[in-house]
């Protein structure tokens, strides 16, 4: 079967965070219990994912390794890239051509939160042929970039933050795509704000009839952070239903014992030199729990 990698985005400038971006990325920000890069990268690991390439900037990037270093201790393989200056998303394809290589990658942004059943991405993943995206209902596309789609959901147009969207369907911060992705990368044109647009490389993928469209329906809830405000509502959305179901939501350790990535007794081994505190303890229950 094929292999499919994956890619955290997880640098960027985070302007609309400064003053804490002067210090480190947004992705080590925290949402409610745990850094916010421990949301897309469970999301990643959810969907069967264990070789993971992160890319931040220079400055974050020992930090992140602090976390995660080889990812060996979670059952994983992490891999670290520097972006020397925000490039743009499609850029993050280039810097991992060689971690992708000849295997398919499900790139996600590092600032993206998405909660609830995640069969349908692992059934994307290896459904993926050429390239898969994801459309998602929102108030407000003109933040987004936007995809128009027939009753067939076949793909009719993707607009980067158009004035007049032509439908309500974002598109998410996860794609899948092919090993050719990194070429079609390199042959695109900073747009005029400087950045290498990942709709313009949807573009490509859909003027080869090879874009694939997914809805994440309403089940998911897929939160966009990246200003005050929405950091602050993410925490309370993330703290009320850990709350409500004592369960904790983009629980790294968790996950990848789920998964079957980490072994009970590699787990126990993890867990027993963390800290004394509400996670620890936490998952010490899971460890009970798990069979
Ligand atoms: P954005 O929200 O577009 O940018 P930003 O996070 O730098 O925030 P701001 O607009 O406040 O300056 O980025 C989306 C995600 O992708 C986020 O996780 C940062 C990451 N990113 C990079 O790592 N490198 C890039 O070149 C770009 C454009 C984004």
């Amino acid at each position: 079967m094929k292999k499919t990698k994956g890619i955290v985005l997880a640098g960027g400038e985070g302007t609309r965070l400064f003053p804490t971006t002067k210090i480190y990325s947004k992705q080590l920000i925290t949402i409610y219990d745990k850094p916010l890069i421990y949301y897309p990268l469970s999301t990643l690991i959810l969907s069967g994912i264990n070789e993971i390439l992160i890319i931040s900037t220079k400055t974050s990037l020992p930090l992140f390794k602090k976390i995660f270093k080889d990812g060996r201790d979670f059952g994983l393989v992490i891999k670290y890239a520097y972006q020397e200056r925000p490039r743009g998303i499609a850029d993050s394809l280039i810097i991992g051509e060689d971690f992708i290589g000849k295997d398919d990658v499900m790139l996600i942004l590092g600032d993206n939160i998405y909660y609830g059943d995640m069969d349908f991405l692992r059934r994307a993943k290896n459904e993926n042929e050429n390239a898969t995206i994801f459309g998602y209902y929102v108030s407000d596309p003109q933040r987004y970039g936007v995809v128009e789609f027939d009753e067939k959901r076949k793909v009719i147009s993707i607009e980067e933050k158009p004035k007049n969207p032509k439908s309500n369907y974002a598109v998410c911060g996860i794609y899948i795509y092919d090993k050719y992705c990194s070429y079609y990368a390199k042959k695109l044109k900073p747009s005029k704000r400087g950045e290498l647009e990942i709709t313009d490389l949807n573009r490509i993928y859909l003027e080869k009839n090879q874009l694939k469209l997914e809805i994440m329906g309403r089940g998911i809830a897929w939160l966009d952070t990246g200003t005050p405000r929405s950091m602050l509502e993410a925490s309370s959305f993330i703290g009320t239903i850990e709350q409500r179901q004592n369960l904790k939501i983009g629980c790294i350790e968790e996950v990848c014992l789920r998964m079957g990535f980490l072994k009970k007794r590699n787990f126990l081994k993890l867990v027993k030199n963390y800290p004394e505190s509400d996670y620890k303890n936490y998952l010490l229950k899971i460890y009970e729990e798990v069979r």
